[in-house]
């Protein structure tokens, strides 16, 4: 048998184990828009409870027409790496991003993905041919167990001194820093500010506190708060106080353009004279083309709801949907874990039976997410619910109505 013919067969074998598991493949497809409140799966509308579509631009009449404008004026793509041809347009959002979080240097990054694995790259890798990195002391990054997969993966794929902390837990992590002993070494907290799966908030201020006292520098990955918390929506550590301009020196962000921004792309926000060196170090910024135009000044107008007046309705009508949601998912005697945000987990733990609790709420009408290994761990499945700002009490009522009966048919 030749090496071609092995792989197949070691391909088929693989996908047969998958389906035994209960754990098919097949992706649901929507026809028309995927991120609406209501969506049309194989011919049949479900509620959508799936999309990441936060804070409802995504399906905002205003910003799809800004956007076929921006295409009339921009045309279709960059079509060359911003160190090759540079645009006003990102230039400026940039200097909108950096403002929005506080910060006095931000790029753009092409997704939100590489973004949270840039930063660390260009943060913590050891020194380096590309010369960003040198002349600063070698790092080691402190992380909550349950940080992003970008984070995790590029901690690995570049070698980074790293040490897990257990999830949100900061005693236990003032005990693996406190035990550092390394000489001349940077030290990195890097937490997700909310966790994508199961909702928790990172306490931002004590880790603050605790970086502070170890001299250490913090991260946040804040693909799931910016936009949705905070008075206007820069963040947790907006909602949780941290305004000042010295607390802000000593932290760095990661953000995504597409979840509250609901388009594509990413960006991290640092010191400007950190930032200005990306364009001469990140690979993924010089050898790649960079956001289309006519996108990055779609994102300018979007960026400007979210701080006004609408962005300021829209959050306080997800908030309120949100903690109805968790409030009937407890009365209702379901284990959401430790989510107090816009994100709720319903605790499932068997593979097979998070899957059929999906398509037995499609049948209903719903449309949720099991999620399962290796998002979570093996044996946690979970039915991840994301509301965003356009569902209504309705819709949360129909969900918990749909979950009790699913819950007492499949006996999770
Ligand atoms: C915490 C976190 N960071 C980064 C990303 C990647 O963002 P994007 O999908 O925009 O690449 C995600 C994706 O869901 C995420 O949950």
């Amino acid at each position: 048998m030749t090496v071609a013919h092995r792989f197949l067969e070691f391909c088929s074998d693989h996908l047969a184990k998958v389906n035994a598991a209960g754990l098919t493949t097949a992706i649901r497809k929507v026809s028309g828009s995927s991120l609406s409140r209501k969506i049309n799966l194989n011919g049949q509308l479900v509620t959508n409870f799936c999309s990441l579509n936060y804070m409802g631009y995504g399906d905002d009449e205003r910003v799809i027409s800004a956007m076929l404008e921006n295409v009339q004026k921009y045309g279709t793509g960059l079509a060359s790496s911003r160190t090759v041809l540079d645009s006003e347009q990102h230039c400026l959002f940039e200097d909108e991003l950096a403002l929005f979080k506080r910060s006095s240097g931000c790029k753009l990054i092409n997704t939100g993905y590489n973004a949270s694995y840039g930063i660390m790259e260009i943060l913590c890798k050891s020194p380096n041919s590309f010369g960003v990195r040198s002349g600063l002391p070698r790092a080691h990054v402190f992380y909550d167990a349950l940080v992003h997969a970008s984070i995790r993966e590029s901690l690995g794929n570049n070698q980074i001194n790293s040490t897990a902390y257990k999830h949100l837990n900061y005693d236990n992590l003032e005990d693996r820093i406190s035990k550092n002993k390394e000489d001349e070494i940077t030290k990195f907290i890097v937490t997700d500010s909310i966790f994508s799966m199961h909702g928790g908030i990172a306490d931002v201020k004590k880790l603050l506190e605790i970086a502070k006292k170890y001299d250490a520098l913090l991260i946040l990955d804040n693909a799931h708060s910016d936009g949705i918390y905070g008075r206007e929506g820069r963040g947790i550590a907006e909602m949780q106080g941290i305004t000042s301009e010295e607390d802000l020196k000593y932290i760095f962000n990661a953000g995504t353009l597409s979840k509250t921004f609901s388009q594509m792309g990413g960006f991290i926000t640092l010191p400007k004279d950190f930032s200005d060196v990306v364009p001469l170090s990140h690979y993924g910024y010089i050898f790649s083309v960079a956001l289309p135009t006519f996108q990055v000044a779609t994102l300018r107008t979007v960026l400007a709801m979210i701080i006004g007046e609408d962005g300021d309705r829209r959050r306080r009508k997800l908030h309120d949907t949100s903690e109805f949601l968790r409030h009937t998912l407890k009365e209702k005697g379901f284990d959401i874990g430790n989510s107090v945000s816009h994100i709720a987990p319903v605790m499932v733990g068997d593979e097979g039976v998070c899957k059929r609790a999906e398509h037995s709420l499609v049948e209903k009408g719903i449309f949720v997410k099991a999620i399962h290994w290796p998002a979570v761990k093996k044996g946690g499945a979970l039915l991840r619910l994301a509301l965003t700002a356009n569902h209504d009490f309705e819709d949360v009522e129909h969900l918990t109505e749909s979950l009790v009966r699913v819950r007492d048919k499949l006996r999770f």
